[in-house]
């Protein structure tokens, strides 16, 4: 389902001589020692997931489809990141859905969440809201506003149905006030951090409302479980990219820009980005994450891209069969003097578009090019494409000897927030 490409990456180092401390820190996930061994819980979660609690979520989502014009999705980094990736690249950014998705509790904008209010009136919402610890601060905010003007708006008692909360089992304020509240709950495993956690409830109940095949989703990560549980480097595509990255790295490329050449995958860009910046970036080492979207970015980055500071390099990813195309019409006065593209496929133009870039950043830019191909746009490769990054982002981060699954750094700007808010 991916193909990984590295005939446009000029490496130092041979990526097999890396093979023996890959095998260690393979056997070390696997045997649940590496640093941060408390987090594992999504290696194995594409054979060990909930069954029971999958077919809760199928039944609720379907249950919101019949009765919501709006779902909200209330949660911030991990805890919205995967779902709207899935949403956006696999319904596309203007979906032909009886049911809108808007993601909320990620922001602090009064504007922003004034004018989410104000769009909802009048329209028929349910609202999940989405909290591992249950007490970030931009989350709660807006939990706090939707829920009020739902309680206004149905009563106490229909907010029952209406509100459904994803959070920790059995602790936290969020699971407290749910249960006070007779709220529907999913579970946030205990082992799985944010940033992991599309999979689970966290992502798969949007997923689900949206329309989508979660089972599908959960499928093509097995499927990639399968083909990456051999750390034999020849094989292991995830291992690879993590080896390759970090050879990149040793040569002096300190940024990676994830590219895509769909705008329907810009929010897997902001979710690639969560993944490998709170997994990679501590202990003063890692790779700054950044991501465009080509061509589009081509007239804003790519002047940068091509002729600025070499600290980086990329890594496109390529959508072999888009879900969509379309034929370029002929036309007979040819004012525009587009004839030349006559009916040719709009896709074909976007993969020139990637071929011709491709050449120009690696023969002429001199940068390196790493090219994953992903089969088609679907359930099934979304799964396997999402296990693929967790897998190597573990690996990466293990290679730096870092811990990949805390972030510690991100209570810095919620300590001094705290301070200047006046929270006890
Ligand atoms: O990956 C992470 O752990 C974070 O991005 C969290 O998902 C994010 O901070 C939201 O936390 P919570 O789910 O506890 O509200």
């Amino acid at each position: 389902m991916i193909k990984l490409d590295y005939s446009h990456v000029d490496l130092k180092e041979n990526i097999f001589d890396y093979q023996e401390k890959v095998n260690q820190l393979h056997q070390s996930i696997v045997d649940k020692t590496c640093k941060g061994n408390d987090y594992l819980g999504w290696y194995d979660w594409p054979v060990n997931y909930d069954k029971e609690e999958l077919d809760r979520i199928v039944e609720v989502a379907k249950e919101i489809r019949e009765n919501a014009d709006v779902l909200l999705v209330c949660g911030i980094g991990g805890s919205y990141l995967g779902a709207r990736s899935a949403i956006e690249m696999l319904k596309g950014l203007y979906p032909d859905d009886s049911l809108e998705i808007i993601y909320t509790g990620n922001t602090v904008s009064s504007s922003h969440l004034y004018q989410t209010l104000k769009h909802i009136e009048g329209k028929s919402v349910y609202l999940n809201v989405i909290s591992k610890s249950g007490t970030t601060t931009e989350t709660a905010i807006a939990f706090r506003l939707f829920k009020n003007y739902l309680e206004d708006t149905y009563g106490k008692q229909e907010c029952k149905k209406r509100i459904i909360a994803t959070t920790d089992k059995s602790r936290g304020t969020l699971k407290q006030l749910a249960t006070e509240n007779g709220y529907r709950c999913f579970v946030i495993p205990d082992d799985i951090g944010g940033r992991f956690s599309v999979f689970t409830a966290v992502g798969l109940l949007p997923i689900a409302a949206s329309g989508l095949d979660v089972k599908a989703v959960l499928k093509g990560c097995q499927k990639a479980k399968e083909d990456l549980s051999n750390p034999d480097l020849n094989s292991n595509i995830s291992y690879q990219y993590a080896v390759i990255r970090h050879i990149l790295q040793k040569q002096g490329k300190d940024v990676e820009f994830l590219i895509t050449y769909e705008p329907y995958m810009t929010m897997v860009g902001e979710w690639w980005k969560q993944l490998f910046g709170e997994s990679e970036g501590k202990d003063g080492k890692g790779i700054l994450p950044a991501s465009a979207t080509f061509t589009t970015d081509l007239h804003s980055m790519g002047q940068f891209i091509q002729e600025g500071t070499k600290c980086f390099f990329e890594t496109v990813l390529v959508v072999d069969k888009p879900k969509y195309d379309l034929v370029f019409p002929n036309d007979s006065l040819n004012q525009d003097n587009m004839n030349y593209l006559a009916g040719k496929s709009i896709d074909w133009v976007n993969k020139m578009a990637f071929e011709g870039t491709l050449t120009a950043h690696y023969q002429v830019g001199g940068n390196p090019n790493i090219v994953l191909h992903l089969d088609q746009v679907d359930e099934e490769n979304y799964g396997y494409m999402i296990y693929f990054f967790f897998v190597s982002c573990a690996m990466s981060v293990l290679l730096l000897d870092s811990n990949p699954f805390n972030q510690p750094g991100v209570e810095v700007y919620k300590k001094n927030m705290f301070k200047l808010l006046g929270k006890i």
